[in-house]
């Protein structure tokens, strides 16, 4: 689905979770959704944050997993995706914390593989999540899935791509201080989501955008594997579907 501009697109989604929240509510029932970082889902939870504000949404039964965190990364840390989403999200709402799920950037190397299981077992215990938001970066990765991800991969300890380092190096005052490591969601555990909606803005996605949506299956372009699953919505900026 192409919008004119993100803020429209940022709004549809927006809403798109509202209303997964409130009916969920109606029923007595939690949300579970899983979350992503980076720019480009900050105009959604600016959305969020104002229909909460302004139109009592209450995320009391809503439970959250974000993709991923940077490894090693203390979640005090400037550049930690703890703190994007508490200064984004969390700190403007009234989720309960401990329905907060995050991936540990302080975990000893030994606790990794079962912290990824654990991961991997609160979802599936709450019964899956109900909605997946994902951005995508240049190198065609969901969450931290970069090129070499299988398409049943698990969360676990990746290696990030020379590119995404790059990319991230603003954050970090130089690639150098931008870690190596990070623990993601996997492919696999992406797909389980009943709904799964990837948003991508300007001209800078539409090459890979174009690969996603038209080019060949292939691990070189983990994105390529939302083609496998008939849940999966793109919702794009004019900019962004460019190249389509
Ligand atoms: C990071 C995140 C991804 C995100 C990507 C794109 O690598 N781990 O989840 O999709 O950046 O970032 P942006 O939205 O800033 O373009």
């Amino acid at each position: 689905t192409v919008f004119p501009d993100e803020h429209v697109a940022s709004a549809k989604v927006a809403q798109r979770i509202a209303d997964l929240i409130r009916s969920k509510q109606q029923r007595g029932e939690m949300a579970v959704l899983g979350l992503a970082t980076g720019a480009t889902p900050v105009g959604v939870y600016a959305e969020l944050v104002r229909m909460h504000r302004e139109e009592d949404l209450s995320f009391r039964n809503v439970i959250t997993f974000n993709l991923d965190e940077y490894f090693p990364m203390q979640p005090t840390a400037a550049q930690s995706y703890v703190t994007f989403m508490n200064e984004n999200l969390f700190d403007h709402i009234d989720i309960d914390r401990k329905n907060i799920h995050i991936p540990s950037g302080t975990l000893p190397q030994e606790e990794i593989h079962d912290f990824c299981l654990a991961y991997e077992r609160k979802i599936e215990a709450l019964g899956g999540l109900d909605l997946q938001i994902l951005g995508i970066g240049r190198t065609g990765h969901i969450g931290f899935n970069e090129p070499g991800s299988a398409p049943n991969s698990g969360t676990r300890l990746v290696t990030l791509d020379d590119l995404t380092r790059r990319d991230a190096s603003r954050d970090f005052g130089g690639k150098e201080n931008v870690p190596t490591k990070a623990i993601t969601m996997g492919i696999g555990t992406i797909f389980k989501a009943r709904e799964i909606i990837l948003m991508a803005w300007s001209g800078k996605k539409a090459p890979i955008i174009k690969k996603a949506v038209e080019g060949e299956m292939s691990g070189e372009v983990p994105a390529t594997y939302l083609q496998l699953s008939d849940n999966v919505e793109f919702i794009l900026d004019a900019d962004a579907a460019s190249e389509l």
